[in-house]
């Protein structure tokens, strides 16, 4: 009989796990928005995303539900990769009610840690310190709070004695005598499963929102005689929730901020860090230089010793070391290599992969294309879909012509070639090395290695033809 026992074991969570409820099913109504509130974004990442990212620290995907309902379908799609678990909360009656809906999945687990999806900044090392302090309380709630300057929102904490709490009090409902309380709830708490959900199904409606107030718990678990503690945070910043767009746009900058600290720290100048929006994934290395009004996204890399100059934005791209970025680039899912100097106004589309050395020059547009070393483009080019060799020089105005409206061919252009100005080349093509393309050439057909084309109508003058058009137009007036 061993084996069945065994299969059990295996799919419910041992007793000595904790498990992390997310609250996310809100609506977000102060937010103003058509979109859930836990994916409005900070720091490039949505809100959730941020939170899940803590829990994951503390315990595997598998224990981790999040409690979704307003667009729960947008918020599951959002975050599914993360792998953590869902609980539809279908009608969203209250933070105590999502909880309700959720005893199902939390039941099986000892303690619950219980976070909320719009506090973000919340660090898994405080988390730690939480879980921590309430096993070593034997408490039945912790909650983790915070000494503000100003409380105005949130829910007080109605401390007893030392370390317990006798309620939590939420704005709308506070007393004169309590208004000057300024620990606030920060709507993240440990629980003992158990005289949790003993005591739970006791909530009601009675208050401001008609809601199901998990908060209101503190009071009853005390009443009970059931050990109800606080912590403080270290840091107040960290449990700052999100209710309203200016505090989306005051954490965002705090996120930001940091990032950059961080790169400076590093060793990378930040001539204005305030005006530059660099994502959490990206890596930098020493003594780049970022100019002002420089955004770096996704997981872009940088090497060591570029400068990134003003109005420039990289996205999912990696630099090597060395790099120029000339001001107004638009750089997307793209690698250039090292000494390469892009711009001013270069466009570079996914899959541009741009040699050591090479220029790409101002309103030049690369897509899926390959420039060797030391290549040039430096003026007004589409260059797409094409294998280019190295010591190739590409004049202005040069076109690949990729596209007859229903597919995509390419253009190779061997090493040290030189593609005379205003050429378009229509793929598929191949020029070969060192060959010539004659200015203002129309190139049908391959070129072969060392030899010259020109595709284009021969020139004609005509002999004093202006000087004759004048005399007739003379003779004409003199007639009327
Ligand atoms: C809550 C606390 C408050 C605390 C503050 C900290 C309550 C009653 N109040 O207030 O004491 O100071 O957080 O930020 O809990 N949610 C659901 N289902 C629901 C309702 C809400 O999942 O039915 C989720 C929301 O999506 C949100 C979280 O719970 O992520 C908190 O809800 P919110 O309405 O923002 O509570 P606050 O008013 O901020
Ligand atoms: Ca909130």
């Amino acid at each position: 009989m061993p084996r069945p026992a065994k299969r059990r074991a295996r799919r419910k969570p041992s007793p000595s796990r904790i498990a992390i409820a997310i609250l996310a099913a809100g609506k977000g109504t102060r937010l103003k928005s058509r979109h859930p509130k836990v994916l409005h974004q900070v720091a490039g990442k949505a809100l959730l995303e941020h939170v899940i990212a803590a829990a994951k620290r503390l315990a595997p995907a598998r224990d981790i539900h999040a409690i979704i309902g307003h667009e729960a379908e947008r918020v599951r799609q959002a975050v599914a990769r993360t792998g953590v678990r869902f609980v539809l909360q279908a009608r969203q009656r209250g933070t105590g009610h999502a909880l309700l809906v959720a005893r199902p999945a939390l039941e099986p687990y000892r303690h619950v840690l219980v976070l909320s999806g719009d506090v973000p900044l919340i660090r898994p090392e405080t988390l730690e310190r939480l879980l921590a302090f309430h096993r070593e309380q034997k408490a039945a709630m912790t909650i983790l709070t915070a000494e503000v300057e100003d409380p105005t929102g949130y829910g007080r904490i109605l401390r007893r004695r030392g370390d317990e709490v006798a309620a939590i009090v939420e704005q709308k409902s506070l007393r004169p005598a309590e208004a000057g309380i300024r620990e606030i709830n920060s709507g993240i708490y440990v629980f003992a499963t158990q005289p949790l959900f003993a005591h739970l199904a006791k909530l009601t409606t009675e208050n401001a929102h008609r809601e199901y107030y998990l908060t209101d718990i503190a009071a009853l678990l005390h009443a009970a005689r059931e050990k109800v503690v606080a912590l403080k945070a270290e840091a107040p910043e960290e449990i700052l929730g999100i209710n309203t767009r200016a505090e989306l746009a005051t954490l965002d900058a705090k996120l930001r901020r940091a990032k950059c600290d961080e790169l400076m720290a590093a060793g990378v100048t930040i001539v204005r860090p305030e005006t530059c929006l660099i994502d959490a994934q990206v890596r930098i290395g020493r003594d780049t230089v970022i100019e002002p009004f420089v955004q770096i996204l996704g997981k872009s890399r940088v090497g060591s010793d570029c400068r990134i100059r003003s109005y420039s934005v990289l996205s999912d791209t990696e630099l090597g070391n060395r790099v120029l970025v000339r001001p107004g680039c638009i750089v997307d899912g793209s690698r250039v290599g090292t000494g390469a100097v892009l711009g001013p106004y270069s466009h570079l589309r996914p899959g541009s992969e741009i040699g050591e050395e090479a220029h790409i020059g101002n309103f030049v547009e690369t897509k899926m294309t390959r420039v060797g070393k030391g290549s040039k483009a430096n003026h007004l080019s589409y260059l797409g879909d094409a294998r280019i060799g190295a010591g190739v020089n590409i004049g202005a105005g040069t076109i690949t012509c990729n596209y007859d409206g229903r597919q995509k061919h390419s253009t190779t252009i061997e090493d040290g070639a030189f593609i005379g100005s205003d050429a378009t080349l229509i793929a598929p093509v191949r020029i070969g090395k060192r060959a010539y393309v004659g200015a203002g050439s129309s190139i049908t057909g391959d070129v072969p290695a060392d030899a010259l084309a020109i595709a284009r109508g021969r020139q004609v003058n005509k002999a004093g033809w202006v000087r004759k058009r004048r005399q007739a137009e003379a003779e004409a007036a003199r007639k009327r």
